[in-house]
């Protein structure tokens, strides 16, 4: 078996984790002050960032969870199942971040979530975690930004010293619980120039850019964004689109029996920054992207490409 390519970088992804328990399946709204019997349940770590670092320890990628935690019953399992960061997590004297979700016949899809120790993940707890000095091809990527409100507060400064400090930043803010404003994207644009990579969905992005097509929404927002920076737009069952200075490449997904689509776009975030940090150009990010997010939302219990068939793709190329 050929060994692993070796690589100095790392991958440190800043953001949510949180337990996420879901239970299946709610056919009708339960009456109030009554008891609904589901046919099952998963209790397993989420948060966008928790998703996208289950995919890294499986693709063995190189990467640091920059987060913070809870003090209670959730704390030691969820620092166990990650156990190279969580030694470095600050622990706050509140609950455990919970979401608690029930799945509806359609695959629709209720949360409940609390607030917990999500929401006090501050600034000074990611630069205590994050080397003072980047090495060359280093990348952070922030998500879960409207999740962790502390830290939200705190994006233009700590997106400029990341970026004094030598990384490459890439930012998957997912959808704002209050919708898109004209307020909202002028506090973005304040982050955005330090952006090098924007890695959302359809809609966060013609959202983001305030804009009518992604090509338009795209160009606009690269406009704002770092010099040689990629915005990419995931498309669903419909693939990836990356647009850079003077690039547009498009990686159709792979058809997949898609069996839960939680963390779809995260372990696309996960594939896809995988590849850059190991060296290798967009075209080949798309598709590392792409299987990754096709194998985690087609497969249950949940699993992941493994490095050597990720570096298969390359060769084939
Ligand atoms: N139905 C599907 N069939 C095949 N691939 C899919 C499907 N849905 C999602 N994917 C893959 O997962 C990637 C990310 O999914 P999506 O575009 O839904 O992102 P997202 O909305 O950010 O997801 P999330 O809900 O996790 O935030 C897509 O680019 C695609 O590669
Ligand atoms: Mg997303």
């Amino acid at each position: 078996m050929k060994a692993k390519p070796d690589t100095h970088t790392t991958l440190y992804v800043v953001g949510n984790i949180n337990v996420d328990l879901i239970m299946s399946t709610l056919y009708e709204w339960p009456k109030k002050g009554t008891e609904a019997m589901l046919e099952s349940s998963s209790l397993r770590p989420g948060g966008s960032a928790g998703n996208c670092a289950l995919a890294l320890a499986a693709l063995e990628s190189p990467y640091r969870l920059v987060a913070n935690q809870g003090n209670d019953q959730f704390t030691g399992w969820l620092a166990s199942l990650f156990p190279e960061s969580a030694p470095y997590w600050p622990t706050y004297d509140c609950e455990t971040s919970l979401t608690f979700g029930v799945t509806h016949p359609d695959h629709e899809r209720t949360f409940f979530s609390n607030q917990g120790h999500i929401v006090r993940l501050s600034m000074q707890d990611v630069l205590a975690q994050v080397p003072e000095m980047a090495q060359p091809g280093d990348w952070v990527l922030l998500c879960g930004t409207w999740l962790c409100t502390t830290l939200y507060a705190e994006y233009p400064q700590l997106l400029a010293t990341l970026k004094q400090r030598g990384y490459r930043i890439a930012v998957d803010s997912g959808w704002p619980p209050e919708d898109w404003s004209d307020a909202l994207r002028e506090q973005a644009n304040k982050w955005l120039k330090y952006c090098d990579a924007l890695l959302l969905n359809e809609v966060e992005t013609l959202g983001f850019a305030n804009a009518k097509t992604l090509e338009s929404a795209a160009k606009n927002l690269l406009e704002q964004m770092a010099d040689n920076a990629f915005c990419v737009a995931k498309c669903g069952p419909d693939g990836a689109r990356l647009w850079a200075k003077d690039l547009t490449l498009y990686q159709q997904a792979e058809p997949v029996e898609v069996v839960d689509t939680i963390g779809a776009g995260d372990s696309f975030n996960a594939g896809f920054l995988s590849a850059l940090i190991y060296g290798l150009p967009p075209a080949t990010a798309l598709q590392w992207g792409v299987r990754v997010a096709g194998c985690a939302i087609s497969s249950s219990p949940r699993q992941y490409p493994d490095w050597q068939s990720l570096f298969g793709l390359v060769e084939k190329i």
